[in-house]
C-alpha cells in the first residue's frame, strides 16, 4: 500500500506520516530531507541555491550523510531547501529516488509537497495536511525555542508565509492538493486527534478502492 501526505510547513504532514507508518508496518520517507540535504550542499559548496547548475550537481551526487547533518532541519536551509527545489533539474535528479522508494515491495508512507500528484499519482491512499498560516506558525516558534533558537513570532511567520509562496507558486510540481486527496485540517486538532483522523481518512480511501494498488 502506498500512502502519500502532502502538505505545507509545519501542517504535522511528517508526525502524520511517520504515525501511519508505524500504524500499517511500512517504511517512511521525509522527502523534504532530500531537497534539504541538496540545499545543505550547495552551501557548503559556497555557491547559492538559485544557482540551478550547482543546485543540480548537488541533487545527482547526493552524499546521503547530510541526511544526518545536524544542520539538515534549521530554519536558513528550509529556505535553501525551497529555493533548490524549484529548480526543475534539482526535482528531475530527485524523482526516481522517490518513485523507487513508494515501489518497493510491501509500499510506503511518503511525505512531501507533490507525492500524490507527481512522485505517486496512483497512491492507494493521498491526505493533503493543512493548518492556518498562525497556527503552523505557533508550532515551528514553539520548536525552535525548545532547540534554543530564539527567533520571535513574526519572522517565524513571515518565513512559513515566504516559503508557502514559493511551494505554492513554482513552475514544476507546485505544492497542490491532489483532486482524490482528502483534506484533513489539524488546526484545531492535537497529535492523536489528528493522527486517529488520519488513519480514518486513509481506511475510507482503501475501502472506497475496494482492493490496494500494492
Ligand atoms: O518538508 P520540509 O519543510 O522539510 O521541506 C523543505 C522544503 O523542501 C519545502 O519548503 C519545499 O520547498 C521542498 N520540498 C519539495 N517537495 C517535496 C518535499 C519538500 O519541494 N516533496
Amino acid at each position: 500500500m502506498i500512502i502519500a501526505v502532502d502538505g505545507p510547513a509545519a501542517s504535522g504532514k511528517g508526525t502524520i506520516a511517520r504515525a501511519l507508518a508505524r500504524r500499517y508496518g511500512l517504511p517512511h520517507l521525509d522527502t523534504g530531507k532530500l531537497y534539504r540535504a541538496t540545499g545543505l550542499a550547495v552551501r557548503l559548496s559556497g555557491k547559492h541555491p538559485n544557482d540551478d547548475v550547482a543546485a543540480a550537481v548537488a541533487a545527482r551526487n547526493l552524499d546521503s550523510a547530510l541526511l544526518d547533518d545536524p544542520h539538515l532541519m534549521s530554519s536558513s536551509n528550509a529556505e535553501a531547501a525551497s529555493i533548490v527545489s524549484a529548480h526543475p533539474a534539482v526535482r528531475a535528479a530527485l524523482l526516481e529516488r522517490q518513485r523507487a522508494f513508494a515501489a518497493q515491495p510491501g509500499g510506503a508512507v511518503l511525505d512531501g509537497r507533490d507525492i500524490g500528484t507527481v512522485i505517486a499519482p496512483h497512491a492507494d491512499a493521498k491526505l493533503f495536511v493543512t493548518a492556518a498560516p498562525h497556527v503552523r506558525a505557533q508550532r515551528r516558534h514553539a520548536e525552535l525555542a525548545k532547540a534554543g533558537d530564539s527567533r520571535d513570532f513574526a519572522t517565524v511567520l513571515a518565513d512559513i508565509e515566504a516559503r508557502d509562496m514559493r511551494d505554492s507558486d513554482r513552475a514544476v510540481a507546485p505544492l497542490r492538493r491532489a483532486a482524490d486527496a482528502a483534506l484533513l485540517d489539524t488546526s484545531d486538532l492535537g497529535i492523536d486527534a489528528a493522527v486517529r483522523l488520519a488513519i480514518a481518512l486513509v481506511e475510507a480511501a482503501i475501502s472506497r478502492d475496494g482492493h490496494l494498488k500494492v
